[in-house]
């Protein structure tokens, strides 16, 4: 069994659901999700994987906040994977700006739970255990135009809460793999985009408000840069580093797909004109420029170079075919959108456990 944290959240259940792909038909290994349901955690995003709300024998999922140190060692008691890949995190920038406490306590102190289970786990599995961290090209700070993009050598240098708590985390796993020869391995990435994102990520957010004809806010002058990478071809890197990378190494995961926040916005609209047109006018229409993050970050960049030589990685999709298929998604799915923006799926998910909380227990279960 391997155990996978934020499952129900954007990248980890697109990770579940490209697991389950890769596994139909052979193997018997089992996921266990593990997730505390946040905000941005959504049950409905693993429907493909579970039939009217019941997942089948090889998903199991259990609703466990991984800085509860009681209901962590509950689990202990009951499940022995043989790898843990670690997604569970609060990830957004602006929030940590307005509330930096709980991503503290869930990065920093919710992986340190994890990091002492994962000893137990090495103790009992062997030296085949895997900690897997997903960490992010934040923590490295920001770049100039001219400087190189971000190799595993960059020194940390992270600016936002949110960045600070994951740097936290990433030197906790480096100093679990040399203190007590935990077998980790620790992937940062760069800005993702795909189906299941909490459209208060900046691609998400802006196909949303386009189409409700709200307007397109752009901080700042549009000009920060970010590289983009599709989300199946993350999780495609994170399984290579699972399966082939050496312990105690760190592999930068990117797109090779630099674009400031204007041209996005841009790309965004094109797509939007052609699918979906307007009666009059261009969705470029409706962006705003405003009043720029606190502290933001001018340019990441990734070079992907380590995972792609040694473990053969490369991403399937360009930045423009991505785009194109993220913004279907979300115009196929106004339901989905619809039930995340109103927290329907949370009044849904508060039903459905007060008969689970009441009964005390919140180990897995087929929901
Ligand atoms: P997300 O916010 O969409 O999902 C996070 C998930 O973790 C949610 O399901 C949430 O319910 C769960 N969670 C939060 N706190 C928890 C807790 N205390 N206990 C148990 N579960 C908890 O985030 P995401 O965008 O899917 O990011 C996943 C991971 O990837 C994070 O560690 C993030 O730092 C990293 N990452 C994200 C990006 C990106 O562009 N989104 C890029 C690089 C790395
Ligand atoms: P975001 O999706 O929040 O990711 P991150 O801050 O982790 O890179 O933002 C991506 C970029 O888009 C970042 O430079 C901030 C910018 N942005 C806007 O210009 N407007 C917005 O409304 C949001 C949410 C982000």
């Amino acid at each position: 069994m391997i155990l996978v944290t934020g499952g129900a959240g954007f990248i980890g259940s697109n990770f579940v659901l490209e697991w389950c792909k890769r596994q139909a038909n052979q193997g018997d290994e089992r996921l266990l999700v593990l997730d505390c349901l946040t905000y941005a955690g959504n049950l409905e995003n693993l429907a493909q994987v579970s039939e009217e709300g019941r997942f089948d024998g090889r998903v199991l999922f259990s609703r466990v906040d991984i800085r509860d140190q009681a209901a962590m060692a509950a689990l202990e008691t009951e499940f022995t994977p043989r790898a843990i890949v670690h997604f569970a995190a609060e990830s957004h920038v602006d929030r940590s700006i307005h509330g930096p406490q709980v991503f503290v306590e869930t990065n920093v102190l919710g992986t340190l739970n994890l990091l002492q289970w994962g000893r137990k786990l090495q103790d009992i599995v062997g030296d085949r255990f895997r900690f897997l961290h997903v960490s992010t090209d934040e923590v490295y700070g920001s770049l100039q135009p001219s400087d190189p993009a971000f190799s595993e050598s960059t020194p940390y240098a992270p600016n936002s809460p949110y960045s600070a708590s994951k740097a936290a985390s990433d030197h906790l796993v480096r100093a679990w793999h040399h203190s007590f020869g935990l077998n980790t391995l620790t992937t940062n990435c760069s800005n993702n985009y795909g189906p299941f994102q909490f459209p208060e990520k900046l691609i998400p957010l802006l196909i949303t408000r386009a189409i409700e004809g709200k307007k397109l806010p752009i901080y700042g002058d549009g000009l920060n840069v970010r590289d983009w990478l599709f989300v199946t071809d993350h999780c495609d890197g994170i399984l290579s580093v699972l399966e082939k990378g050496r312990t105690g190494e760190v592999y930068n995961i990117g797109g090779d797909s630099e674009r400031t926040n204007l041209a996005v916005v841009e790309a965004v609209c094109l797509i939007l004109d052609q699918l979906r047109p307007k009666p009059s006018g261009s969705y470029r229409d409706q962006i705003e420029f405003v009043r720029d993050r606190p502290g933001h970050d001018r340019r990441y960049a990734i070079n992907a170079a380590k995972i792609r030589d040694e473990l053969g990685w490369a991403p399937a999709e360009s930045f423009d075919s991505g785009l194109i298929k993220t913004v279907k998604w979300y115009l196929e799915h106004p339901q989905w959108v619809e039930r995340v923006k109103t927290g329907a799926y949370r009044e849904w998910l508060d039903k459905q456990y007060a008969v689970v909380d009441r009964s005390g227990s919140n180990t897995a279960s087929n929901l």
